[in-house]
């Protein structure tokens, strides 16, 4: 054996780890100890994480949290959030309970049609593709009906199917530009077996078709694939109220405070560096919600940040209005997600986590995660405009660098109350502990 391992997906857990131990982690003896502190004791709950993936050696733990008092379109939410960062959560709950009483969030879905390709290259006349491609169109969509029955019974399946000239882009490159309604469904699997499905028609349709024979014309399928870029699948979340009320407490300047809040998002607008960060602070909310529900904050993250730069230049995905004394904050994202499926029905955490959002429907779930993404960013803004961020930020990274230097429970207890009242930064946490060690 050595450094590269054939077979290594037939060793047991314990093979693979004894395997690691020797080429990779030879140097750390405590190595086989933290892999297993991981594991469950419950065989099945372990066996279940074990088979959502390959080659598995332990779990990987992310916090899960509660934003409470999120309301809603008139609902109240204790959203779900996982993720490793502190002060997020704080900044959510926060955010929350300042609009709790400045009449909530409002959320719309504005659109809800998934996308998917089957990218293809043709060398022929592009009328006789064209003339084909109608001809063929109906029988894409019969030869699929055995994987879009129930889909279709429950409302949803295949909206329609386009074919798409893209050879001024690339030589000889056609698409079947194909849109779907998924439902509750992310429909990622339902989308993918469609276009498969699709491509195969349509190679063997081509083949027996004249436009082969007679003009000696090729047709090579590519691949077939759905986009995570869904700028059609879209929901709308905001905040609104009076500039004056704004205010929190005497000697709060709300005019101020509206004005820089403006300037901030205007500045995200502009200025790509700062969109960069502004939309990752959104994306503080939306990953954390996107996670503890089991969606694929992979394709969420792909999507929206294409969407930030559809208009050419990469830009903030939240706008501010301030009209007739109104202070107003939207957002608009594309989101595919899912309440069903995929992981929503196999994995406990993520069935209680839809549990406690009143097992919401993909629509409602979209509405949820645009609303942790608007107040996650609100919450920045107005730190970031008022106190600046690193106070808050710090005190509740507190923890962090208290585990980082071995602090004891003791030494923790005493440094939490030390610097209730002392500005928190690394260095003078490491100081602090040093001296009640002396
Ligand atoms: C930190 O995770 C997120 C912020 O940087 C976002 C922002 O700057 O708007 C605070």
């Amino acid at each position: 054996m050595s450094k590269t391992i054939q077979g290594f997906s037939r060793l047991s857990k314990t093979e693979k780890i004894d395997w690691l131990c020797a080429y990779y982690l030879n140097k750390n003896p405590n190595a086989k100890g933290i892999l297993s502190q991981y594991w469950n004791d419950t065989k099945e709950l372990q066996q279940l994480h074990d088979e959502f993936i390959e080659n598995t050696i332990s779990n990987y733990y992310l916090p899960l949290a509660i934003a409470p008092n999120f309301l809603i379109n008139g609902t109240f939410y204790a959203i779900p959030m996982a993720i490793e960062e502190s002060s997020v959560v704080a900044a959510a709950s926060k955010a929350a309970k300042f609009w709790m009483t400045r009449g909530g969030f409002k959320a719309e879905v504005l659109s809800t049609v998934k996308i998917g390709h089957v990218h293809f290259t043709y060398d022929g006349e592009p009328d006789e593709l064209i003339l084909f491609f109608e001809e063929i169109k109906s029988k894409l969509i019969k030869e699929a009906q055995p994987i879009t029955k129930k889909m279709d019974s429950r409302g949803g399946g295949i909206l329609d199917i386009v074919l798409k000239n893209k050879t001024k882009a690339l030589d000889n490159y056609y698409q079947l530009h194909c849109t779907f309604e998924t439902l509750d469904a992310m429909g990622a699997n339902f989308i993918n077996s469609c276009l498969e499905q699709f491509a195969e028609t349509l190679q063997r349709e081509f083949e027996h078709h004249e436009i082969t024979k007679e003009y000696e014309a090729k047709l090579t399928v590519i691949m077939s694939i759905l986009s995570n870029y869904v700028p059609e699948c879209i929901v709308e979340a905001s905040i609104s109220c009076p500039i004056a009320d704004l205010a929190e407490g005497p000697g709060f300047d709300a005019q101020l405070f509206a004005t820089k809040f403006e300037q901030a998002v205007q500045i995200a607008q502009i200025e790509p560096y700062r969109a960069v960060t502004h939309n990752k602070g959104v994306m503080n909310g939306v990953d954390a919600v996107i996670i503890a529900t089991g969606n694929d904050f992979r394709a969420v993250e792909a999507g929206i940040h294409a969407y930030a730069a559809r208009k050419g230049s990469y830009r903030s995905l939240t706008q501010v209005k301030l009209e007739d004394g109104q202070f107003t904050f939207s957002i608009k994202l594309p989101l595919a997600l899912g309440t069903v499926g995929g992981l929503t029905n196999i994995h406990p955490l993520v069935k209680l986590n839809l549990e406690l959002l009143g097992n919401p429907s993909a629509e409602e779930l979209m509405q949820i995660v645009a609303v942790a993404g608007l107040a996650q960013n609100f919450a920045a803004i107005k730190s970031l405009t008022t106190t600046g961020i690193q106070k808050g930020h710090m005190k509740m990274h507190l923890m962090n660098i208290l585990n980082q230097v071995g602090a004891s429970e003791n030494e923790k207890h005493q440094a939490i109350n030390h610097f209730k009242t002392n500005k928190v930064t690394h260095s003078a946490v490491e100081d602090y502990v040093e001296n009640i060690r002396k």
